[in-house]
Order: structure tokens, then sequence, then C-alpha cells
């Protein structure tokens, strides 16, 4: 059984007060299923971590990272590694997040080294994935999504892989209000969890959580989790209000 894992990705938003003051209420909120009926994690900017972990020390909401570099230290100004997030009460971090893809121009060659770079740092890796509306349009998405994952794990062996939480978002549905229809996210998901017992074997396929995330709203979320191969949500627009976030997570259970 994969237990549900719901995470608030909050991008290039909040600030040093209402990043704690989001964090205390997603945890007060979440305080009597988080943990041991669904994991749950809040994703905060670099420079809000280390406040966000400290509110968050005495719950079971974990902290995320948007992203990493792929080395452990060194002259690489403006980077940040594994070994820091962690350092600082990170338990996962985001690698290859489609805004990261499509904005900043992230190829799947260094986003497998962020996965690996990761896992060697002690953090447990989000791999995202997704198609552009052009490319569902075409029938492309599964060609683009097995590209990605092939991709994204080479060279990992099952060990490293068993890590990895790989999240489902279509670019086309990220921010943009159109969420992809239950039956969408299903076929994209078994498609994945298909495609990993292919790389891997039958049983880590069935352990891998796959998250679905792109426009997930508290309304949306209690769908999406009926399908049989989604095993939690990535959300970012609604994880910016307690309110929202704490419904996505009731109803994700
Ligand atoms: P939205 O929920 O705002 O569409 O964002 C999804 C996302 O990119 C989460 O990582």
């Amino acid at each position: 059984m994969r237990k549900p894992f719901v995470a608030g990705n909050w991008k290039m938003n909040t600030d040093s007060h209402s990043s704690v003051s989001l964090a205390k209420d997603v945890a007060a909120g979440t305080s009597e299923i988080a943990g041991h009926k669904i994991d749950v994690a809040v994703i905060p900017p670099f420079v809000y971590i280390q406040s966000v972990a400290k509110v968050l020390s005495a719950s079971s909401v974990a902290v995320g990272a948007q992203d990493i570099y792929t080395e452990k230290q060194g002259a690489f100004t403006g980077e940040i590694s594994a070994s820091m997030l962690r350092d600082i009460g990170c338990t996962y971090a985001l690698c290859g997040h489609s805004e990261r893809r499509h904005v900043i121009g992230e190829q799947d060659e260094l986003i497998n080294k962020k996965v690996s770079a990761a896992i060697s740092g002690g953090l447990l890796p989000i791999l995202c994935v997704g198609e552009l509306l052009e490319e569902r349009q075409s029938d492309k998405t599964g060609e683009v999504v097995t590209r990605q994952i092939k991709a994204g794990l080479a060279g990992l062996g099952a060990e490293k892989v068993s890590a990895v939480t790989v999240a489902y978002e279509p670019v086309w549905a990220i921010g943009t209000g159109l969420t992809a229809t239950p039956q969408q996210a299903q076929e994209a998901h078994n498609l994945i969890r298909r495609l990993l017992g292919e790389m891997y074997d039958g049983q880590l396929a069935e352990e891998i959580r796959i998250l679905y995330g792109g426009s997930v709203k508290p309304d949306s979320a209690a769908e999406l989790m009926g399908q049989q191969d989604v095993d939690g949500l990535l959300v970012g627009g609604a994880s910016l209000s307690a309110d929202d976030f704490v419904a996505i997570v009731k109803g994700a259970v």
C-alpha cells in the first residue's frame, strides 16, 4: 500500500512573516493525520526553509526544496547543495519542475544529475515530468513522459530509485485553472508505473509514489486521489492558502 503524499510548492511566493504563519497553520490543520495517514510537505523558497523547518520541527509536516545543485560544495556561485538543505531540515527536493525546464531551460541530463545528487546528499527527490499543450495535442504525451523518466533516472539502480517520488504535472494544467481529468491523470500515471516496471521490476513500480500536479483545488483533490495510480498531489497556487491546502490534504486521505 502506498501512503498518500501531498506537497505544497510555494514557488517564488511568501515572505519571512507569511511563510512561517502559513507553515504553522498547515501544521495545526493537518496535525491529526500528517505522518501516519498521509505524508505532508511544504516546499518554501530557499531563504525561508530554515525558519519554516524550525516551526514545523514539532509537527509531522516535512519541508522540501524547490531545486538543488548537482555538486556537494565548491565554486558554484549562487547554487545550493543537497547536504546544505539537509543540514537546515529539508527532507525532499523537487528536481526538474516544469518551470525550471521551460522557464529556466533545464535539460534532462542536468535533472538526472540533480536526482542523483539529492539521493547522495540524503534528500528524497521528487522528479517532475509532464508534457506541453502542443505535445498533448499531437499525441506525444507518452513519448515525452517516457523520455523524461528514462533520462531523469538514467544510471540509477533500483535501490536509489526507491527513494524517488515522481510528480506528473502536465504543463498545460499548471497555473492555468485547467486540471487534467481524473482519467487523463490515471492514464499518464499508469503509463509511468508500467514504464518503471519495465525499467526496474514490478514490485518497485508498485511501491513508488506518483503525484499529480496542475491546478489542484480542494474540490478536485478527492476525485483525482480516487484513481488507482494517483498516490498524491503536488499543489501550487492552492498551497498558498492554509485553508485550501489543509482541505486538499484531508481530501487526499
Ligand atoms: P498549480 O497548482 O498552481 O497549477 O501549480 C502546480 C505546480 O506546478 C506544483 O508544482
